[in-house]
């Protein structure tokens, strides 16, 4: 059995926590709508292995610490984490079981959950196994560390819950989504490397939904590829209020090889649609649901956030769809993140979705580039968002 750790200097920890804040606050747009964690391990007061938590439903930080420390993890006595560690079941076991099983004694912890359901829970579960666990609070704060986690666990976002949904489109230089009929077979606009980028993202998401509109053009598969990863291929949906998908429709094709992964395909539909088209699709593969409630723009898109959350069980949501829908969603206040890329190609076809993005208050932004594409990630601001829906 090891002895305590003799208590570190609280300077020590103060430095350690900020620079793990801001290592894990790059994953920001990862691991939404979880929050960026970063943890080190340590044995005689030495940082023996440090992480972050990189991606949604990856391993988290204190995991990643404990494996970056490989065999010196053994003699770790202490772990510095920004947040509480979790106590409960979610894509991965509960970290306060590993950070017990591992033999460390003492815990600094950077922030408690801002969860109500699991606020302190972690720290009391350790305690409870016999760890010393300080409190650092104020060093490493949410509101800078992972503030889309702050709203992720605010009140009233957990009293009407929605998937945390990103909306992710390519646009022309001059901010359209279809490019000239003559370049890229009138479809593509981003680059290879874009594409790559994308694959990894599906893998990393519950559900893909899209419209209607973009399966009749494009014929699209929606599926995941390499580098993505194939065995995880989420649930495909498409909003088709009247069943307009074609029964041939690449999309509803299952497929499980190494080389790609395309999951169930789901069509949300409003009542009365065709019964043999209904058959038809069907047969295809597809599962259809039926949403009671239908708009002027189809169906209602408040059902839909509920069918995603309940029936899914969809925690983190891609949308892949033409300017038609994304543009509802955005309007709707339903979007909570976005990923643009710009490819090089002049003109374009349909409507810029530059004015709908300009209303919305957008956070934490981020310019990159992927190959020849320019890429702007940001989270978007749930107050001035609702606040555009009285526009709608
Ligand atoms: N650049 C990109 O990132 C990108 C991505 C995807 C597509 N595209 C392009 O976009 C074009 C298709 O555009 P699109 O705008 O027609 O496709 P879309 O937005 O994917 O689909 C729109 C259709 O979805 C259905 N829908 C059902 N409920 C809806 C609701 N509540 N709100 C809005 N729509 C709802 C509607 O058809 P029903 O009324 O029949 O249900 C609507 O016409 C294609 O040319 C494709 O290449 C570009």
């Amino acid at each position: 059995m090891k002895h305590a750790p003799a208590l570190l200097d609280p300077l020590q920890v103060a430095a350690l926590l900020i620079e793990l804040g801001k290592e894990a606050r790059l994953q920001r747009f990862e691991v939404a709508p979880n929050p960026c964690v970063g943890a080190a391990l340590l044995a005689g007061g030495e940082v023996i292995g440090r992480g972050v938590h990189r991606w949604f439903g990856g391993p988290h930080a204190e995991i990643e610490a404990l494996r970056a420390a490989g065999a010196r993890a053994a003699a770790a006595d202490t772990l510095v984490v920004t947040l509480e560690p979790c106590s409960s079941h979610g894509k991965t076991p509960p970290c306060v079981d590993a950070i017990a099983a591992s033999g460390i004694s003492r815990v600094y912890v950077g922030a408690l959950d801002p969860d109500p359901r699991h606020r302190g829970r972690g720290i009391e579960l350790l305690r409870e196994r016999g760890l010393e666990v300080e409190l650092v609070d104020g060093t490493a704060p949410l509101d800078e560390v992972a503030p889309h986690f702050l709203h992720w666990t605010d009140n009233e976002r957990l009293r009407r819950p929605r998937p945390w949904t990103i909306a992710k489109w390519a646009q022309t230089r001059t901010g359209q989504l279809i490019p000239p009929a003559d370049v890229g077979e009138g479809r593509w606009i981003s680059s290879h490397a874009s594409l790559e980028e994308v694959a990894v993202l599906r893998s990393r998401v519950d559900a893909i939904v899209t419209g209607v509109g973009t399966v009749v053009a494009d014929d699209p598969r929606m599926t995941v590829r390499p580098p993505g990863d194939v065995s995880r291929p989420p649930v495909r949906v498409v909003l088709d209020s009247r069943l307009r998908t074609p029964p041939t429709a690449r999309i509803l094709t299952q497929v499980r090889t190494h080389s790609e992964g395309g999951g169930r395909t789901v069509l949300l539909c409003v009542g009365g649609a065709d019964a043999s088209r209904h058959h038809a699709l069907l047969d295809a593969g597809a599962e259809i649901h039926e949403l009671h409630v239908a708009t002027d723009d189809g169906v209602d898109l408040r059902d839909v956030q509920r069918y995603l959350w309940e029936d899914l069980g969809a925690r983190r949501v891609l949308l892949e769809a033409g300017p038609v829908l994304t543009s509802h969603y955005i309007s709707h206040g339903f979007v909570d993140q976005v990923r643009v890329y710009t490819g090089s190609v002049n003109g374009g076809r349909g409507p810029n979705l530059g004015p709908e993005l300009l209303r919305l208050k957008l956070s934490e932004r981020l310019d990159r580039e992927v190959g020849p594409d320019a890429v702007f990630e940001a989270f978007v601001d749930a107050q001035r968002t609702s606040h555009l829906r009285s526009f709608h």
